[in-house]
């Protein structure tokens, strides 16, 4: 009666951990494969009209903004660039040689992407093929994101175009 017993709920053990497994897997299963195919679905349609801007980087030379201001058409006040530095020193110092969560900023106008030594870059910032011309930051620093798409600063950008401009001439003038 015992072994009977001890049979009969071992093999229930089994029987109910292979309904747990099968069922639950298949259920799991059948429950992903709906949500992959629902998911995807409507991200794409939400994501649509986006998808042409965000698809790639802008060529390394160009230097093209969203909102089609150009860097020529602004005069920057150095001092009041300095300002503005406020919003890139939680991460970044404009001393040579010293890197924090970003590289020193040391002389970056006309500088080449990735090249203080020291500081590990992401692909996306080592591959970008840049050279942080004035006007090339004029366009980086108004969406980092969309320049070097991949990049682990994690900045939103600066949307007022005198301000970046402003912020680049006092940049100018650290080196
Ligand atoms: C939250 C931190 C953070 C803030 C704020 C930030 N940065 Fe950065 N920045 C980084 C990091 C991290 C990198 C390295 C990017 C990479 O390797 O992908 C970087 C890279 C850069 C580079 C490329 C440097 C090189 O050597 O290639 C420039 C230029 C730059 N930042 C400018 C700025 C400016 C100007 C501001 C302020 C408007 C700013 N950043 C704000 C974190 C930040």
């Amino acid at each position: 009666m015992n072994r009977s017993s001890s049979l009969l709920a071992s093999a229930l053990l089994v029987g109910l951990s292979v309904t747990a497994c099968g069922g639950g897997g298949g259920d799991k299963g059948g429950g992903e494969t709906a949500n992959t195919a629902a998911t995807p679905a409507a991200t794409e349609t939400a994501a649509a009209p986006a998808a042409p801007a965000a698809a790639a980087a802008p060529a390394a030379d160009n230097v093209d903004t969203v909102s089609g201001a150009k860097f020529a058409d602004f005069t920057g006040d150095a001092a009041k660039g300095e300002a503005v530095f406020i919003q890139c020193k939680t991460c970044h110092v404009t001393d040579a040689g010293v890197n924090r969560i970003g590289p020193s900023l040391h002389a970056v106008v006309g500088r080449k992407a990735s090249t203080i030594a020291g500081y590990q870059y992401s692909e996306a910032n080592h591959n970008s093929g840049i050279t942080w011309t004035a006007e090339k930051l004029f366009q980086y620093l108004e969406n980092p994101q969309r320049v070097v798409p991949g990049t682990k600063m994690a900045f939103a950008g600066i949307q007022d175009p005198q301000k970046r401009a402003d912020l680049i001439a006092w940049l100018a003038t650290q080196k």
